[in-house]
Formats: structure tokens, sequence, C-alpha cells
């Protein structure tokens, strides 16, 4: 018998995307049970809570969140939702607590999600109540590098191979050191935008010197930066484009081993300090990531499926027309002070709420979502033709590579992989790409 697929909103062979998938609250409400409730989900970083019973509270999704480091050690991420009818645990953003009770009947749940203490258990419920069963809904967690996943799915596959050989690229920025990384932030805000549409704009290297000009000559001014010409970005003998498991990534080739790793937050006067730091550091990469990727590979602009915008940055669907932005900064633990307030200040000054990038992005992603809502405009598809069929395997870089840098490759593969999703009854039915790629060095999946 035939499949039939639901959906069909991506033309391989034209790039040409059907615009209803942003703004439909059918499409959406099956977006949050099919993807959001089957992915591997960026939910925070380990360091957010270092000590038992310390928690932070996040999404999966639109699900509120409990993250925690149980009495022993362990990491949980359970629906803050009370087993009884429903009223939410906690609302505080993070903290340190061995309970949590809820406030509207008094239920009391341990750290590790149990279901402790039911007042009246004897005179109101007789005893009867089953409190083994009524513990907190409990996800699936695990880290990649300090950064914390979960998956309501128990069938999804595993982390590391959910990731693939999109780690090969990401050990790069976030699994150099032994130290790991530190984190900073949230910052949180609304943007009126579809979810999708910052995730696919995030590895899009066309827009960024005809968006961002505005923001590179400020740059270049006040920080005394080389700007990024159209020239440099149309340049593929250094810069890769490629998709692995409907996660994007772009690449390059560093041209001196020492080059900063970091984007924004270097100038003319700090970056010595970013130099010194990859330098002292290079041996240690070296004996973690191997010489090539130690030396030669730069991680670029990156989505994680389904809703990583760039490191552990993410986009939570508030519904089709409104996304919630959570911008976390994460840098090598053992930074020093100085280079972390660069990494701190330059990032906030480019991707955060406040910053120039943000703003030019987010205008640009407003105005898209706009042009799905009437029937008019929604009758022209999208147009993501560049470098059609223009891609393929290489031995030098896992995953499907584009020919060029600049190509609209990597925004056809998230839409087929949404795709893939949004059309499977379970993961039995999505596909996962083959990994190849040879991890030389000690660094692994947890570090
Ligand atoms: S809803 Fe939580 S104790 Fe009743
Ligand atoms: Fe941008």
């Amino acid at each position: 018998m035939v499949a039939i697929k639901k959906y069909d909103v991506i033309d391989q062979s034209t790039g040409a995307l059907d615009r209803s998938i942003f703004i439909d609250e059918a499409v959406y409400q099956e977006e949050l049970e099919k993807i959001f409730g089957r992915a591997w989900l960026m939910i925070g970083h380990e360091s957010l809570v270092p000590n038992t019973n310390d928690f932070f509270h996040t999404y999966m999704g639109e699900d509120p969140v409990i993250l925690t480091r149980d009495n022993n050690g362990e990491l949980h991420a359970m629906l803050n939702m009370c087993r009884h009818r429903g009223n939410r645990i906690i609302r505080a953003d993070d903290g340190n607590a061995k309970n949590f009770m809820c406030t509207y009947h008094g239920w009391t749940y341990s750290s590790d999600g149990s279901l402790e203490h039911v007042p009246g258990e004897e005179r109101v419920y007789f005893n009867e109540l089953d409190k083994e069963e009524l513990g907190l809904v409990q996800a699936r967690v695990d880290t990649y590098a300090g950064i914390v996943f979960a998956t309501w799915d128990h069938e999804a596959p595993t982390l590391e191979e959910y990731l693939g050989d999109a780690r090969w690229y990401l050990d790069t920025l976030f699994n150099r050191k032994d130290c790991g990384t530190a984190v900073l932030g949230p910052v949180k805000w609304m943007e009126p935008v579809n979810w999708k549409t910052p995730v696919d704009n995030c590895s899009d290297n066309y827009h960024v010197p005809v968006t961002h000009l505005g923001s590179m000559l400020a740059q270049e001014k006040v920080m005394g930066r080389p700007r990024l010409t159209g020239e440099m970005q149309f340049n593929t003998e250094y810069h890769t484009h490629l998709s692995i498991n409907g996660h994007q990534i772009t690449t390059g080739y560093l041209l001196e081993e020492d080059d900063p790793r970091y984007f924004h937050g270097t100038t003319a006067d700090n970056i010595h300090i970013f130099k010194d730091y990859q330098r002292e550091s290079l041996p240690e990469v070296e004996r973690r990531l191997g010489s090539h990727r130690a030396r030669k590979l730069i991680l670029q602009n990156h989505s994680l499926f389904p809703n990583g915008v760039l490191g552990l940055r993410l986009a939570l669907p508030r519904g089709p027309l409104m996304t919630e932005f959570w911008h976390f900064v994460t840098y090598e633990a053992d930074a020093p002070p100085v280079m972390a307030d660069a990494l701190r200040w330059g990032h906030g000054g480019a991707n955060g709420a406040a910053g120039t990038f943000e703003q030019d992005d987010i205008d640009n992603w407003r105005s898209v979502t706009e042009a799905a809502k009437t029937p008019i405009a929604r009758k022209f598809l999208n147009n993501l033709s560049a470098g059609v069929g223009r891609f393929g395997q290489r031995d030098d870089y896992p995953g499907l590579v584009s020919d060029r840098y600049v190509s609209e490759h990597n925004q056809r593969h998230y839409y087929k992989r949404w795709q893939d999703f949004m059309n499977a009854d379970s993961w039995a039915d999505i596909p996962l790409d083959q990994q190849t790629a040879i991890y030389e060095g000690d660094a692994g999946l947890h570090g």
C-alpha cells in the first residue's frame, strides 16, 4: 500500500515552499505534537543547575518544563503540571528546592518528580491513591557538551544519533576544552514571527552582507573589525554549507590557527586576548578534537532541528504568529574574565533583544511572516531555488554538502526535515543520516 503523505510543502527540484505552514493554526497544533513532542530539544545548560536540588524553569515547545538536579545529582526534565488537576507546580524561573508543593491542594513532589505527599491521603482518598503512578511526567534527558536536551518520545533515537555528524562540527565551538562551557543568560523576548523563520534564517549566508550592512559598518567604525563583504561571502574556498538530520551547519577554514572562534565580541583592541587564548589552548584542543578540527575548522552560522538558532538560542513557539526568543551565550569556562566580558557585550550588542543584528533580522522575519497571512499573497510560493540540485557527499566534510556557500540548500533541507516529522506516524518513519565522520581525539558526547 502506498503511504499517503499529508504534507507536500517543499519541492526539492524547484525550491518552491508553501507559505501556509507559517500561519495555519491546525498545522501549528500538529507541529507541537509531531515535532516538539518527538524531537530532542535544547532546554538549558548543566551549569544552570550545578547543585543538588537546583531547578531551572524552561520549555519544550509550549509545555512548561522543570529542569532539576535531584538529590543524587541526576538531571530530570519534567512537565510543570500537577498530576492532580494540572496546576503549575512552580512559578519561579530558577532556585533550589528539595520539594515542590502545588499551591492548589498541596500535593508535593520531590526534586526527582516523585509524588511524596498528598494532604488527606487517608481521610480524602482512603489510602487508595497510587502515588507511584502519579509522579511528574518525565522526559528523556541527555547532555551534549554541557547543553541539556530532552525529548518526550521514549521511542526516539539517542541524542548521539539525533545529532549525528553535526556533532563533528559543533565540537569545534562547544567541546574544545576539558573545563567545558559556561553560559550567560537567557535574555527573553517576544517576536511576532513564525518560529520556523528565524531557524531557517540562521544558516542563511545570502542575507548577511545586505540585511546587516548597517550593523557591520557600525562594527567596522566603532570596533575596528573588518567588514564582511558580499565578495567574501560568495567565496567558497574557505567556507561550506551542509545539512545533517535537519541540522543546518555552515563552517569555515581558519586562515590562522589562533584566529578567534567567536565572531561577535572581538575588537581591534582585544583581538590579541582571543588569539593568545586560542594559541595557549591549542595543545589541549588538539588532544580532544584531533589536529584537523582543532587547527582548521570553525563553526559558523548553524541551527539545530527543530528550533535552535545559533548555538544555545531558542525559538520557542507561541502560536503560529508569535515566537518567544531565548538568548544564551556559551563560552569556554576557563576563558579569562576580560574575554568572557567581551563576549557578553559583543553577543548582547549583536544578537540579543537589543542587538543590532537581531533587529535587522526581526524586521525581515516579521515581514516574511506577514506575507503568509493573506490568501492573495499566499498564492505565490516562497522561492528557495538557489543551488537546487547542486550538492552531494564529500570526503572532507560529513553531511549533504552544498556546492556553494551561498545557497538555499539548508533551507530546502530544513523544510524537508519538517515535512519528514509531520508526515511520520512515529520515529520509525523518520530517517537518520548515516554517520561517516571520524572523531579524532578524546572528546565525547558528554564533554
Ligand atoms: S492541582 Fe495540584 S494539588 Fe490539586
Ligand atoms: Fe541575520
